[in-house]
């Protein structure tokens, strides 16, 4: 049945249950998004146990909000009451939308979708936080994939404002809507894109990290001159080289590797060898303490 909510792409209600499934980096963080916005919420996560420490972590934030005076203790109480692990995809049957942040794998994102699909009612919106897949392609073995997009979050999601909204060839303009209209009143800043790789943000920041190894490939400056440059002068809160020692550069260069193959290996979005030598001997960044800087013993370069 098409409720007067989906007929007219009308943001979800804030009592209508949002249902995230994946409770990793991303999966807290927009649980942790939509729970702020009123919302009873439900995670689902296929390790044994993951749900609930997910449950534990999002419950632990939101003291430290409470602790800082950004969060009244009563609402903390409030959400921490809304927040509910699921044992099973079955207890998110009552879901209105369905947010899935899982492994980054086609095949088991459709195979998930598929599962879903059973589990959920026909008017419920189903979305994929994927950064790098075709939202066209994961919603390829749905039986209503209309009411299917891309809600593409940022890394740390209950901070950064921007959430691409993505629109697959068979995405329907009132999903796309209710999605869109969803996030403002999440506190959000949504922006609606089609399904090309990369979407936006992750397609035109290719160049900003490629040029710039490529600057220190052909021996032009070193890291630290370079992100200095791009700090102080083009106005970015970090430098490639930084940026990349941040999210890891096994991440970023994946992230480069499915651009580039999805763009039939254009050579515009050609990997960094450079980059492939540092994750070949797992200088993956902070995480591993080394990446195109040294982070050991916890002794940070000094600035630039
Ligand atoms: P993560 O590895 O921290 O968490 C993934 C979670 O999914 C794990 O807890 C895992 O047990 C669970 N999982 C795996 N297969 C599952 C299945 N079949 N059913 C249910 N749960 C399953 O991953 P992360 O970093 O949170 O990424 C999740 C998604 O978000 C990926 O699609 C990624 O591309 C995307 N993304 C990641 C960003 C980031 O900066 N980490 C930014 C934006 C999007």
């Amino acid at each position: 049945t098409m409720d007067d909510t989906r007929a007219a792409g009308r943001a979800i209600g804030r009592d209508r249950t949002v249902a995230v499934v994946g409770t990793g980096t991303m999966g807290q963080g927009i649980a942790q998004v939509a729970l702020a916005a009123g919302h009873p919420v439900r995670l689902y996560d296929s390790a044994p146990g993951r749900a609930a420490e997910a449950v534990a972590a999002i419950g632990a934030r939101l003291d430290r909000l409470v602790e800082k005076g950004r969060m009244a203790a009563a609402d903390r109480e409030a959400a921490a009451g809304r927040l509910h692990a699921a044992a099973d995809l079955a207890e998110l049957a009552d879901a209105a939308l369905v947010v899935e942040a899982i492994v980054e794998d086609l095949a088991v994102k459709q195979r998930l979708f598929a599962d879903l699909e059973k589990a959920v009612g026909d008017d419920a919106l189903l979305a994929t936080n994927t950064s790098s897949l075709s939202v066209t392609a994961i919603a390829g073995g749905l039986r209503l994939p209309g009411r299917f997009v891309g809600l593409h979050f940022f890394n740390p999601a209950p901070l950064l404002p921007l959430v691409e909204v993505v629109r697959g060839f068979a995405t329907d303009e009132t999903a796309a809507t209710r999605a869109y209209e969803t996030m403002k009143t999440w506190g959000k800043t949504p922006v609606r894109c089609a399904d090309t790789p990369g979407f936006i943000v992750n397609r035109i920041a290719r160049p900003f990290y490629a040029e710039a190894f490529r600057v220190y490939e052909e021996g032009g400056a070193d890291p630290a001159t370079i992100d200095a440059v791009l700090r102080e002068c083009g106005g970015f809160r970090m430098g490639p080289f930084e940026l990349t020692d941040l999210i890891g550069q096994d991440v970023n260069e994946a992230v480069t590797r499915s651009v580039w193959d999805s763009f039939f290996q254009d050579p515009k979005f050609t990997p960094s060898l450079a980059q492939r030598r540092l994750v070949e001997s797992g200088r993956l960044g902070r995480k591993t303490g080394h990446g195109w800087f040294s982070y050991a013993e916890g002794v940070e370069r000094p600035a630039a």
